[in-house]
């Protein structure tokens, strides 16, 4: 907060896992309620009435064109940042570090796609976003520098709440960097117990000798099929104790 202004936006983190806190859908088949994990999430994600959410870099790829090598192009594209749409109000944000992502359109589900993305992507990389009509935020160098992130999430997209919807490896980033204000999290009645699939938050980094956060619980519900529904405030990150 500065001069009682937030710089950054409410961050609700909003995640489907089952009790074992994994979060690939695709393996829980149909649930007890009759729906599937994905008509799960997009039904309790939408009850917030949150215009705009951002994912990592794996999450969003499963919303972009397929990979396909970048046209070579002799111009520079203009320095800074590109909004391609600015009376855009719900937005697509992903993380795209590297310039991995592709687009052939610039909206998902009727939201303007924007990319936060680092000074290591090529002018290749951009011209294709720009060609696409997709927005871009430099944000970093060689990392994305995740607090700066979301201020210019608030600043220039003017973006007062925002849903971070997975998938767990920037979850854990944005939790260590202490963006997260919120966390929804809606448990299906499923084990996955696969040792190697993605939980909600992979936490980057050495292990660390407490776990990374508290939480308050602020509601509870149960929903048709034996689903719980948890609410929680992030009380205080302990991650940053090393063993
Ligand atoms: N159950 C649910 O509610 C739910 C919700 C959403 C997603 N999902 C699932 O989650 C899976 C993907 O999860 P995931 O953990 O593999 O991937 P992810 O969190 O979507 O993306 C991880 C990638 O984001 C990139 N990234 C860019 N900047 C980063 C930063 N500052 N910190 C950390 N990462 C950064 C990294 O790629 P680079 O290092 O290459 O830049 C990293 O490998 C998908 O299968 C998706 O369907 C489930």
């Amino acid at each position: 907060m500065l001069g009682g202004k937030r710089m950054r936006p409410y961050v609700i983190c909003h995640m489907c896992t089952t009790i074992d806190g994994k979060i690939l859908v695709d393996r829980w088949g149909s649930l007890p309620s009759g729906q599937s994990g994905g008509s799960l999430f997009e039904k309790t994600a939408a009850s917030f009435g949150v215009q705009s959410w951002l994912v990592g870099t794996h999450t969003m790829k499963e919303f972009a064109a397929k990979s396909r090598r970048l046209k070579r192009v002799k111009q520079t594209v203009p320095p800074g940042d590109y909004l391609a749409d600015p009376n855009a109000r719900r937005f697509a944000i992903g993380a795209d570090a590297k310039g991995v992502l592709r687009f052939s359109k610039n909206t998902i589900g009727g939201d303007h796609v924007v990319l936060l993305v680092t000074r290591q992507v090529s002018n290749d990389y951009l011209a294709h976003l720009r060609s696409a009509k997709v927005s871009y935020l430099l944000c970093g160098r060689n990392r994305l520098n995740l607090g700066s992130a979301l201020m210019k999430i608030r600043s220039s997209l003017r973006i007062r709440r925002l849903m971070l919807e997975g998938g767990g490896m920037f979850n854990g980033a944005m939790l260590k960097a202490g963006l997260i204000d919120e966390i929804s999290q809606v448990i299906v009645p499923v084990v996955d117990g696969g040792p190697d699939v993605t939980s909600v938050f992979e936490i980057p980094g050495p292990r660390t000798q407490t776990a990374a956060a508290k939480l308050k619980v602020i509601k509870h519900r149960v929903l048709t099929g034996g689903i719980h529904w948890f609410r929680y405030r992030v009380e205080m990150r302990t991650a940053a104790r090393r063993p």
